[in-house]
């Protein structure tokens, strides 16, 4: 696209309408939006109310609303009684039994439809075996698994006889798996014999071999489901076949009637220490944001085929592909593969193959595509194409344009979405009929979201293009509710700052003379790598337990494509590698990190230095790491810096 008018879009903030036809037949319309609003403005807890008893089916009815007597520990609707899976399959199933809840396409390009009955009977079936293995409610069960239906019937599953599942995104290492398992200490994991990825399999089960063999947690059982037939090693007293531990289970299971605030779900995520943080996310409360706000961000009809590229390894894949949809009684797409195999025209293949209506990714993957040019796409019919997201980061208007132009065809709105593993669903995003977009702006907070831009003393910032921390001023149901096991890491890490008053999200923002928000970035120490969450410290702790490491410290680098690149300053405990040494020893420690974290931990650099930049309290300069891995000119005062030698080989140039 020409460069003027990417910066005519920069310089005037140009906004973009919903085009006509969809803003006549779409599901939030002005009127609905301001009422709910209003409602929501005149009272907060009854809107929620409201909401709660239209949207969800309740096994016993809540009166109580919002419970504050242990904030910030909020809780929702807790003595009402209900089941996220029976809400998903059991309502639907009902209604329409025979609609498609779920197409699944192979990375060799063979596709299967499963109905809303099919995947309630499956669901129950498994549900009964996992009860087999003595699995009861609150026990915690991991799943490690490819993206199929099987991933999706895993957790509905545990959803039905209330354990709580805790998914281990399938690029993590064994090493990740184990801690992960030994945190939530979970007595069954869930796996494949392996998962096509980019024409390889990827061996889930010897990863899962290793993390169970390791872990100081005891593991009773492994479930095997068999995805690719490859050999594999097989513990005839631990582990069990998916189809062997089906096979006699009644394909029906009554949904174990659960608290409104019994744990749904764990998922790990980044923070600013090394060590990943259990989410726990309710029950209610969840699936009630996770229904309506894909409702009405994704305005869903009957007819639509709704894509999620999300793996189920990260929250985008639980809110809106294992939940939002089914709940909303939507069909969904599941690929299984890496959108680049056989080649790049993969997701618009697919987008063609089977109508998707709705398609739902991350700004990296756009980046990534917008690469190979516009003929690729141009070469397929994206005609069924009526509306797009994007999460996980802010997007560059020049991404943005591009999927506007190119995969919409200036006739698809474009919702951007904020929100995060800890918000549960959707939080700031436009609503697609209503809303004018901005290129890179997650434009405004859904109904009922009271969200602000404080200052460092928690004073709302007032004025526009004013930056400040982003927080959310008043609970709301899909919040997390602690972080597994360490409730004290919860207040420290969301509600310490500002005394309890508001949910700090980590983000700093600014709101502009439209009330449009733009997301500046994280305000912590996580970076934002391929759209996936990353803490420095992770990948310095998995650096510095590499035996010829002395020290560690990792910043983020802006990338073209992933958004950020990880960027290491490594101390070796021998003298400094130089030249061939230092090649290889990057290789190594790379692999390393691989093998400590996955793949997506791998520094994209490291540089080798005899020391790393301290004050002379000891604390290591990061500010200036960031700008010298930025390759920018070093304005700051170095002058407390204990040994000034050392810049030349934090740069490079010694
Ligand atoms: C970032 C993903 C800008 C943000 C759902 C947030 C975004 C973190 C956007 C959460 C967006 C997410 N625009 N930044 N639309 N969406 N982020 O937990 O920094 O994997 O705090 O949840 O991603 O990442 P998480």
């Amino acid at each position: 696209m020409a460069d003027e008018l990417i910066e005519s879009i920069l310089n005037e903030s140009r906004s973009f309408a919903p085009p006509k036809d969809f803003i006549d037949q779409a599901n939030i319309d002005e009127e609905k939006v301001n009422n709910l609003k209003k409602q929501a403005k005149e009272n907060h807890i009854q809107y929620w109310a409201t909401l709660a008893k239209d949207q969800l089916e309740w096994f016993q009815p809540f009166k109580n609303i919002l419970d504050e007597s242990k904030a910030p520990n909020y809780e929702w609707f807790n003595d009402g009684v209900i089941n996220a899976s029976y809400n998903s399959l059991d309502v639907n199933a009902s209604k329409s039994p025979n609609k498609t809840a779920i197409i699944f396409e192979t990375e060799d390009g063979k596709s299967e439809h499963i109905t809303y009955k099919e995947l309630l009977s499956k669901t129950s079936q498994f549900a009964n075996g996992l009860k087999k293995l003595g699995v009861e409610p609150m026990d915690r069960v991991v799943i490690y698994m490819p993206m199929c239906p099987e991933a999706v019937i895993a957790m509905q599953a545990c959803a039905r006889i209330g354990a709580i599942h805790s998914v281990v995104f399938g690029g993590f290492s064994s090493n990740a798996l184990k801690d992960r398992i030994e945190d939530a200490k979970s007595k069954i994991v869930i796996t494949a014999d392996g998962a096509y990825r980019g024409g390889n399999i990827i061996p889930l089960k010897q990863a899962t071999d290793e993390a169970v063999s390791q872990s100081s947690y005891k593991v009773e059982n492994v479930v095997v489901f068999q995805r690719t037939g490859e050999k594999i090693e097989f513990n005839e007293k631990r582990d069990v076949w998916w189809r062997d531990l089906v096979s006699n289970c009644d394909s029906n299971c009554d949904p174990e009637p659960l608290n409104a605030e019994h744990p749904l779900f764990i998922l790990y995520t980044s923070g600013s220490t090394g060590k990943p943080k259990g989410i726990q996310h309710s029950t209610a409360g969840y699936i009630l944001h996770a229904k309506t706000t894909f409702s009405w961000v994704f305005d869903i009809k009957n007819d639509d085929v709704f894509w999620c590229t999300a793996d189920v390894g990260w929250i985008t894949g639980h809110t809106y592909v294992a939940y939002g949809p089914l709940l909303a009684g939507a069909t969904i797409l599941i690929y299984e593969g890496a959108p680049t195999f056989p080649d790049v025209g993969r997701f618009w293949d697919i987008c063609e193959k089977h109508a998707v209506t709705i398609f739902y990714t991350a700004p990296t993957a756009i980046r990534a595509l917008m690469k190979h040019g516009d003929e690729i796409p141009q070469s397929y019919d994206l005609s069924s194409l009526r509306l797009l997201g994007t999460v996980g980061e802010p997007i560059n208007p020049e991404a943005w344009m591009w999927y506007h132009r190119i995969i919409g065809q200036e006739r698809c709105p474009i919702v951007d979405t904020w929100w995060q593993t800890e918000t549960g669903g959707a939080m700031i995003s436009p609503l697609p009929g209503i809303t004018e977009t901005k290129p890179g702006s997650c434009t405004t907070p859904m109904p009922g979201i009271d969200v602000d831009i404080v200052d460092e003393l928690g004073e709302p910032v007032g004025e526009a293009n004013q930056g400040g921390y982003l927080v959310i001023k008043k609970p709301w149901p899909s919040m997390l509710r602690t972080i597994w096991g360490d409730n004290q890491r919860y207040i420290d890490t969301y509600w310490e700052k500002f005394d309890g008053r508001y949910y700090v999200a980590g983000d700093s923002a600014y709101r502009d003379e439209d009330g449009c928000h733009w997301i500046m970035g994280r305000i912590d120490d996580v970076l934002n790598v391929s759209g996936h969450r990353l803490g420095t410290m992770e990948v310095e702790s998995a650096l510095v337990a590499n035996e010829m490491v002395a020290e560690a410290a990792v910043v983020g680098r802006p990338h073209e494509v992933k958004g950020e690149s990880i960027f290491a300053f490594v101390v070796t405990k021998g003298e400094r590698p130089i030249g061939e040494d230092a090649k290889k020893m990057q290789e190594a420690l790379r692999e390393w990190v691989a093998e400590q974290v996955g793949a997506i931990a791998k520094p994209d650099e490291i540089r080798f230095s005899d020391n790393l930049p301290k004050t002379r309290s000891g604390k290591i300069m990061r500010r200036l790491l960031r700008v010298i891995a930025r390759d920018e000119a070093i304005t700051q005062d170095i002058s407390t810096l204990e040994d000034e030698s050392i810049i030349k080989q934090l740069q490079g140039e010694d």
